[in-house]
C-alpha cells in the first residue's frame, strides 16, 4: 500500500528543494586565494625561464612522461621535445634542446637538466617530492581540492529514470558517470547542483491512470503496489492496439491531466512517490544523492507558456511551424518537435522550459546532461534552439553553456544490448542483489571465518565498487560490458585488485601503530632510496593535475587509468621497500610516509568515482 501524499504536497517537496539547492548558489565561494598543484608552481617556473629562448608561453603542454630508455643512464621524468619550437624559430633542434637545458639547469627544483639529442630532459628533485609527500599527509581528505572554478556554478543532470517503470539498468550508465563528474565538478571549485530530470510525464501517464479506472474502478488508488501499476498499464497497452476506445480514453485522461484535473494529479502524486521510493532505495545503496529531482512533470505549466512564446518569438532563425507539424526549425535542418497534432507540449519542450529555469532561477556557467548517445542528435538540436530563442541567456547577458555528455551502451556478457524489455536482464535491484551474492562468496573463499554481518557489510561495499569501476574503467563513449563474473576477478585490472592493495596498505600502518601526527614532526631525510620511491612520489603529486584533467574532459576514465597505474607501481614499493627492520630511522619514516600518502591519494581518489573502500577484503 502506498503513502496518501496530494499534488499540492508534491509541489511543495520540490520547491523546497529548489530553495534548498538555491541557498548553496547563493552561498557560492568567492575566494581568490588560488590552490594550485605542485607542477602549476614549477611549471610557472620553467615557463618563466624558457619563454626567451623557445618564444612560448606555454612549454608545459609539450611535456610528457618519456618511456624508459636504455641508453640513458639516468631516469628524467619529463622530456620536452625540440621538433615544433625549433622549426617555428628555423633553429637546429640539438642547439634548442641545450641552451634550453643550460637555462633552466639553476632551478633547484630540477635535480637534473639534460639536453639528449633534440629532447631536453628533466629530473624534479627528491626534496620537492618530499615536500609534497608531507603536504599530502598534512591535507589529508583535503588533498586534491583545487580552486580554479571558484566562483562557478555547474548543474550536473543524471540518472533520470522513467516514472511508474522498474529503474532499468539502462539508467544504470547515467547515474555512475554523473555522479562522479559532479564529484570532479566540485574538487575543482565548482558549486554543483545535482539534479534528477525524472522522466514522470507524458501520454503514457494518461494510459496508466486510465487503466487503473478500467480494470479496478472500485479500489482506493493507494492500495496499489508499483506492481499493481505496471500489469495494469503493460495490459492496457496490449488490449489499446485493438480498441480505439481505449485509445480515446487513455488521451482524455492525459489531457485532464495537462489540464490540471486535481483529482487525477494527486493520484499521478501518489504514483510519483511510489516509484521515487524505489527509486530511492536503489540511490541510498548507490551512495548518490540530488539535490533536487525536477522531473518532465515539473515543468508543464512552464513548456505551456513558453511554447506559445516561441510561436511568437521574432528571431532571424527560429521558424515556429505550428499548423501540421508543431516543431521548432534552425535553418531548416534542427527541428524540434514541441506539441502534439492534439496540441499537447512534449518531451522537448518540456526541456527547453527546463533550460529557462535553470538559468533564471541559478545562472549557472554550465549545465551538463548525462544522457546516452541515442539522444545525441536531439540534443544537439535543442540546445541550438535554446541558444536562438536565448533561453540559457540572463538578462544581465550572462548564459550558461549546455553540454551532453553522452556515453555508449551496456552489453551483456555476449555483446549484445542490455534491456529491461528482452528479459536479457531484470531489474537493477536484481542485478545488485546478484553482485552482491557472488561478491560475498569470494571473500567468503579468502576469508573462512569472516562473521556474516561483517561479510556482508563488506560485500555490499565492494559489489557497488565493482560495479562502478566497471563502468569508468572505460571512455564512457565506449559500450561497456556487464559481466560480473569479469568484474570481481582479481588479477583482471579490476576494483578487486585495487581495494586489496589498498586493505595491504591499510594492515602494514595499522600495525605499525604510526600516525600522521607522528609522521609530520619525524625527521625525514633528502633522498629517496630506491627509483620506485622517487616515482611514486612523482606519480602522487600528479594527483591535482589528474583530477584537473579528467573534471575538464569529463573523462573519469583517465583518473581511473591513473590509480591504475599507481596501484601497480605501489605494488612494486612494497615488495621492494621494506618498512620493519631498518637500522635508518629517517628512511624508514620516509617509507610509511609514502604508504600514509598513499592512502590518502587512494581514499581520496577512489572518492571522486564514488567507490567505498573497505579496511579487510
Ligand atoms: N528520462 C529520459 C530517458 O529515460 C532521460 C532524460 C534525459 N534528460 C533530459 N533533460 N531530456 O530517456
Amino acid at each position: 500500500m502506498s503513502e496518501h501524499i496530494t499534488y499540492d504536497q508534491y509541489r511543495a517537496m520540490l520547491q523546497s528543494q529548489v530553495a534548498g539547492s538555491l541557498e548553496k548558489i547563493k552561498e557560492i565561494k568567492r575566494s581568490t586565494s588560488v590552490v594550485g598543484t605542485l607542477e602549476d608552481a614549477w611549471k610557472a617556473r620553467l615557463n618563466k625561464c624558457l619563454r626567451s629562448v623557445l618564444n612560448t608561453d606555454d612549454a608545459n603542454k609539450n611535456l610528457v612522461h618519456p618511456p624508459k630508455s636504455a641508453s640513458l643512464q639516468w631516469a628524467p621524468d619529463y622530456a620536452l621535445s625540440m621538433f615544433s619550437y625549433a622549426k617555428d624559430m628555423g633553429l637546429n633542434p640539438m642547439h634548442l634542446a641545450k641552451n634550453a637545458a643550460e637555462r633552466i639547469t639553476p632551478l633547484t627544483v630540477f635535480s637534473r637538466v639534460e639536453a639528449t639529442g633534440p629532447y631536453m630532459n628533466l629530473r624534479l628533485s627528491d626534496d620537492i617530492l618530499i615536500n609534497k609527500v608531507t603536504e599530502i599527509l598534512r591535507k589529508g581528505k583535503d588533498y586534491g581540492t583545487l580552486t580554479d572554478k571558484v566562483g562557478k556554478a555547474a548543474i550536473v543532470e543524471y540518472s533520470s529514470p522513467n516514472v511508474a517503470k522498474p529503474f532499468g539498468i539502462n539508467h544504470l550508465r547515467s547515474t555512475v558517470i554523473g555522479e562522479s563528474l559532479a564529484r570532479f565538478l566540485l574538487a575543482v571549485g565548482y558549486t554543483v547542483v545535482r539534479d534528477n530530470h525524472l522522466g514522470d510525464w507524458g501520454t503514457q501517464f494518461g494510459n496508466l491512470l486510465a487503466a487503473c479506472d478500467e480494470y479496478a474502478p472500485d479500489c482506493e488508488f493507494t492500495s496499489f503496489s508499483m506492481d499493481d501499476l505496471t500489469t495494469m498499464y503493460v495490459r492496457f497497452s496490449q488490449e489499446k492496439k485493438e480498441s480505439p476506445r481505449l485509445v480515446r480514453l487513455g488521451r482524455e485522461y492525459f489531457a485532464r491531466l495537462e489540464a490540471g484535473d486535481t483529482k487525477l494529479l494527486d493520484r499521478w502524486a501518489v504514483a510519483f512517490n511510489l516509484s521515487l521510493k524505489e527509486f530511492s532505495a536503489m540511490y541510498d545503496r548507490l551512495n548518490v544523492r540530488f539535490d533536487t529531482m525536477l522531473g518532465e512533470g515539473y515543468f508543464v505549466h512552464d513548456s505551456i507558456i513558453l511554447v506559445d512564446e516561441l510561436r511568437n518569438m521574432v528571431s532571424s532563425e527560429l521558424v515556429v511551424y505550428d499548423k501540421e507539424t508543431p516543431a521548432v526549425y534552425i535553418n531548416a535542418e534542427h527541428v524540434v518537435m514541441i506539441r502534439t497534432q492534439d496540441g499537447y507540449c512534449v518531451y522537448a519542450a518540456r526541456d527547453l522550459a527546463t533550460v529557462r529555469f535553470r538559468e533564471q532561477t541559478y545562472s549557472p556557467d554550465i549545465s551538463l546532461y548525462v544522457v546516452g548517445d541515442e539522444q545525441s542528435s536531439y540534443f544537439r538540436s535543442l540546445f541550438r534552439v535554446a541558444e536562438a530563442a536565448e533561453l540559457n541567456t540572463n538578462t544581465d547577458g550572462s548564459s550558461m553553456q549546455l553540454e551532453h555528455v553522452n556515453f555508449g551502451l551496456l552489453l551483456d556478457e555476449s555483446g549484445k544490448k542490455l534491456s529491461t524489455r528482452k528479459g536479457t536482464s531484470g531489474k537493477l535491484e536484481d542485478v545488485l542483489d546478484q553482485l552482491n551474492e557472488r561478491t560475498a562468496q569470494e571473500i567468503l573463499s579468502r576469508n573462512p571465518d569472516m562473521d556474516e554481518k561483517q561479510l556482508y557489510e563488506i560485500a555490499n561495499k565492494v559489489a557497488v565498487g565493482a560495479l562502478i569501476w566497471n563502468d569508468l574503467q572505460t571512455d564512457r563513449t565506449s559500450n561497456v560490458r556487464f559481466d560480473i563474473n569479469h568484474m570481481l576477478e582479481l588479477g583482471g585490472g579490476t576494483v578487486i585488485d585495487v581495494l586489496y592493495a589498498y586493505t595491504r596498505t591499510c594492515s602494514i600502518l595499522n600495525k605499525l601503530d604510526s600516525s600522521v601526527e607522528k609522521l609530520l614532526l619525524a625527521d625525514l631525510p633528502k633522498e629517496f632510496s630506491t627509483e620506485t620511491e622517487h616515482k611514486i612520489a612523482l606519480m602522487m603529486s600528479e594527483y591535482g593535475d589528474m583530477v584537473r584533467k579528467t573534471a575538464e574532459a569529463r573523462a573519469p576514465h583517465l583518473f581511473v587509468m591513473y590509480l591504475q597505474e599507481l596501484v601497480q607501481l605501489h605494488g612494486r614499493f612494497y615488495e621492494e621497500s621494506r618498512v620493519t627492520g631498518l637500522d635508518n630511522p629517517k628512511l624508514a619514516s620516509l617509507r610509511i610516509s609514502l604508504h600514509y600518502a598513499y592512502k590518502i591519494v587512494m581514499e581520496n581518489g577512489l572518492g571522486l568515482l564514488n567507490i567505498p573502500v573497505v579496511e579487510r577484503l
